[in-house]
């Protein structure tokens, strides 16, 4: 009997478990405490199975991806502990995020041990393809520093276009989910057509998601989403939200104070509701949908299989998350 998606996706995120298990066990990680907490708390491990799927989709095999896949959530846990320092965040996953529970050195340092280790699980992977493999990894990197940069000078900018948020969230969300899904496909030898096939279903499915964190943020349960609620409005964050609503209402005396950083925490269900009564969240709604039919369309060129159908359903579910 084939196995349904809930099994499938359960096996893969074992695999990764067991790849991250057996790196502590192998490396001497200096900051062993820390890569405990960042690593071992409850992430979604999207990214990994993601690269594990799209191997098999393209014809390989997932246990040959499984190194390349735990590299990617590596890569992704050190672009979280840094992105909490800079986004003064702190709750992550329902705990406190790293620097808080420890401090800002520490979680500079351990995250950096962390992209290292990344590296070093790369470089485990057994392919011809190696070069390929850590150029587009690195690649990915870049993206996603380029795009934080972009997220963090948004924020003090009289304005920022839809256009130019698009652009900073490709690289920032993005970059990772292309990478990670052009890792599978690359393990498993695809053809450049299908190289790119991949790449544009990471890039879509990345655009979906980040709005979508962006909608819970504002319209998410505390609880499951283990980050604060509203925590990008206290930091004018330059959100899907405040972007179409500036782009709407330019004069808002509201969201100019949110932009600038003038409002207290009592104002944020204010906030809030107003994004919703300007019919964004309908708009976000609408949006996080076509990115995920675009995603899903440009895996046409794979044929029917079983990994294909629970990619679609995955994906269809990840960004229906409330978490
Ligand atoms: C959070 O990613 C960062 C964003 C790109 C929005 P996830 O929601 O995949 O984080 P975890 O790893 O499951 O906590
Ligand atoms: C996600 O940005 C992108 C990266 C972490 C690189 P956010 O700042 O929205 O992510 P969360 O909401 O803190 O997880
Ligand atoms: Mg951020
Ligand atoms: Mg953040
Ligand atoms: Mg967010």
């Amino acid at each position: 009997m084939p196995m349904s998606i809930e099994q499938n996706t359960s096996r893969l995120r074992d695999v990764t478990e067991k790849t991250i298990a057996e790196i502590l066990k192998t490396e001497k990680v200096l900051f062993d405490e820390q890569f405990r907490y960042a690593l071992l708390n409850g992430g979604k491990r999207l990214r990994p199975i993601v690269t594990m799927l799209c191997c098999e989709i393209a014809g390989g095999k997932s246990s040959d991806a499984r190194y390349a896949a735990a590299a990617m959530e590596m890569l992704h846990t050190f672009t979280l502990v840094h992105d909490d320092i800079m986004d003064n965040a702190n709750t992550r996953r329902g705990l406190a995020t790293l620097h808080k529970k420890w401090d800002v050195g520490t979680a500079i340092l351990s995250g950096d041990e962390i992209l290292a280790l990344a590296y070093r699980a790369l470089l485990k992977t057994k392919s011809k393809k190696n070069v390929r493999l850590v150029e587009i990894f690195t690649k990915a990197f870049f993206d996603v520093c380029e795009g934080q940069a972009y997220d963090k000078d948004f924020e003090t900018r009289t304005t920022v276009t839809s256009k130019e948020y698009l652009k900073m969230i490709e690289l920032k969300t993005s970059a990772l989910f292309s990478s990670s899904a052009q890792l599978g496909g690359l393990i498993a030898n695809v053809s450049e057509k299908k190289l790119n096939a991949l790449a544009a279903f990471g890039k879509n499915i990345g655009i979906a998601f980040q709005i979508q964190d962006d909608y819970l943020d504002c319209f998410g349960d505390e609880k499951t989403f283990g980050k604060k609620i509203g925590g990008d409005i206290a930091e004018g964050k330059r959100t899907f939200f405040l972007v179409r609503a500036l782009e709407k209402s330019p004069r808002s005396v509201l969201l100019k104070k949110v932009a600038q950083r003038k409002i207290s925490a009592s104002m944020i269900p204010e906030g809030i509701k107003l994004f919703e009564e300007m019919g964004l969240k309908k708009e976000a709604e609408h949006l996080v949908e076509k990115y995920t039919q675009t995603a899903i369309t440009a895996l046409n060129v794979f044929p029917q299989s079983s990994s294909k159908e629970t990619l679609i359903r995955f994906i269809l579910q990840l960004v229906g998350r409330k978490s």
